[in-house]
């Protein structure tokens, strides 16, 4: 018989802290930008019209980590989650299966701490504000992480949806303690941050490069499918260093970027992945920076894997055997 751990949401938002896991992802970024982990590519296919996805990979020292994911927009009015997921670990010398835990909150909790760990890296030094656009269920955990290392003067928040607003203002001031500015558009709600994070569901863009004022580091989670695009022509030319979270991925994925690269706007050799810049660094900040992420299975691995060991130390979770 083989036990296995049985981690919840709750379990892994007890475990996994903003900054033990953003150091474990910058780790694993580092050894996926040298070779060094093993993941082969993600098995995409659309079942009833929508998303799946199974990711997998080795990231040595974590384990390997096996995620089932899909993205149902319809869900929202079942009162379901748009992203469910279940990530399963397993031991890479014997191959024995060792957790299996939940994978939504564990997805959101990886893709927050990779943009935490670009605004640790790139920030501006100037206080301000952090824009965020698209204030769904991954904006908590994105702002939650990114406060960690950039402390806002003010929140401006844009979504089409006037009540997810509303609820993400509530959650703002009331749980992270931070004064919320409600913008009229995308235009007003970028308008002067520091930080601009987009976590938004849009197929068009909603970065515009009209009112990027510098210094600005922009996240961009969303849109990563081949056509859709978060950020203008002008935003993207405007953004003096791009950092992706793979190259190779975004070049297939992220319309953000193999638009403009297929318009000649941008190169694909100026890309710079955020596993080589936690190696090399920067000697000086540039005025414009970009993350964008389209996410990887190396971060499902290595939070898993923390989650794993965390849980060990503590003593939660519940075994099971089969
Ligand atoms: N890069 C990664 O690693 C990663 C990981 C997880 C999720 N994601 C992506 O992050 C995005 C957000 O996911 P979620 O789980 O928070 O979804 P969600 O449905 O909970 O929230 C998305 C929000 O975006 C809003 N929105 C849609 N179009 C908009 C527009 N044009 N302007 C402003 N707001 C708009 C929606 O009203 C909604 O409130 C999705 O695209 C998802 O696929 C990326």
């Amino acid at each position: 018989m083989v036990r296995i751990l049985v981690l919840t949401a709750q379990d892994l938002l007890e475990l996994l802290d903003p900054k033990s896991l953003v150091d474990a992802i910058a780790q694993a970024f580092k050894k996926y930008s040298k070779g060094e982990t093993v993941t082969p590519p993600r098995t995409v296919f659309y079942v009833e019209g929508n998303w799946w996805g199974i990711m997998q990979s080795y990231v040595p020292g974590e384990g390997v980590g096996v995620k089932v994911v899909n993205i149902i927009p319809s869900n929202r009015e079942r009162g379901l989650p748009t992203i469910q997921a279940l990530v399963s670990l397993y031991d890479p010398v014997t191959g024995s299966p060792q957790a299996i835990m939940e994978g939504g909150v564990l997805t959101a909790l990886r893709t927050a701490a990779a943009s935490a760990l670009s605004v640790k890296l790139l920030a501006p030094k100037e206080k301000g504000a952090v824009a965020v656009i698209g204030t769904g269920y991954q904006a908590r955990f994105q702002l939650r992480f990114i406060k960690e290392y950039y402390r806002p003067s003010q929140v401006r928040i844009y979504d089409i949806r006037r009540e997810a607003m509303e609820e993400y203002k509530r959650f703002v001031e009331e749980e992270l303690g931070l004064e919320v500015y409600m913008a009229k558009d995308h235009r007003d709600c970028i308008k002067g941050a520091r930080i601009v994070v987009e976590a938004s569901t849009t197929k068009d863009p909603v970065i515009y490069g009209d009112v990027l004022e510098p210094p600005v580091h922009i996240v961009s989670i969303g849109a990563h499918t081949p056509t859709a695009r978060a950020l203008d022509d002008e935003a993207i030319e405007k953004v003096d260093l791009i950092v992706v979270d793979s190259r190779k991925a975004v070049m297939e994925e992220a319309g953000d970027i193999r638009i403009p690269v297929q318009k000649g706007l941008i190169k694909m050799e100026d890309l710079v992945e955020l596993g080589e810049l936690v190696e090399k660094g920067l000697d000086e900040r540039p005025a414009i920076t970009l993350f964008k992420s389209v996410g990887l299975a190396i971060q499902d691995a290595c939070a898993a894997g923390l989650a794993y060991k965390k849980a060990l130390e503590k003593g939660l979770g519940k075994w099971i055997s089969i």
